[in-house]
């Protein structure tokens, strides 16, 4: 399996679940900020797992970008899926969250969702993640690449 993991990441809290996520999947796996990632090179990927934090109800403008430059022909055939983290008050919710928008950009590319997008809570906007979200996020990714 040749999977990689694209991340953007404000506090670190992201960043860790990503991680989290590239050290539970067996195989060829890559974890990168998203402005080391190259939208234009996925062809030889089995798997493309892209998360963010959600900033007023969105991903990040750099993962709205790297979504902006994958096309059609370079997610074909590629399994994907999302995930984000967000703070865990209700209120927020109203704006939506950054993973069902990034699992919709896909969607619609035609690109093949493995599963729903999923959601890491973070204790306040710097963090610290809630306890139990890294243990969490490996289950997800052995969960979803099983
Ligand atoms: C400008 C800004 C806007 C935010 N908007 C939301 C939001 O709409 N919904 C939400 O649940 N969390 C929101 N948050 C909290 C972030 O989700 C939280 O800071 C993030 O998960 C931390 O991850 P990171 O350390 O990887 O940046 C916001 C945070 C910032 C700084």
């Amino acid at each position: 399996m040749k999977a990689l993991i694209v991340y953007d990441s404000g506090y670190g809290n992201t960043e860790k679940i990503a991680r989290a996520i590239g050290s539970a999947i067996t195989g060829d796996v890559q974890v990168l900020r998203v402005g080391e990632a190259n939208p234009s090179r996925l062809e030889s990927l089995d798997m493309l797992i892209i998360g963010s934090p959600t900033y007023g109800g969105r991903p990040t403008p750099a993962i709205q970008e790297f979504l902006s430059g994958i096309s059609e022909a370079a997610i074909k055939g590629i399994k994907v899926a999302a995930f984000d983290t967000r703070l865990s008050t209700k209120w927020v919710g109203v704006f939506g969250y950054a993973a069902g928008k990034i699992a919709e950009s896909l969607k619609v590319k035609g690109a093949t969702l493995i599963s729903p997008p999923a959601a890491f809570f973070v204790k306040g906007k710097e963090g610290p993640l809630k306890e139990g979200e890294i243990e969490r996020a490996a289950s997800w990714a052995k969960e979803i690449t099983r």
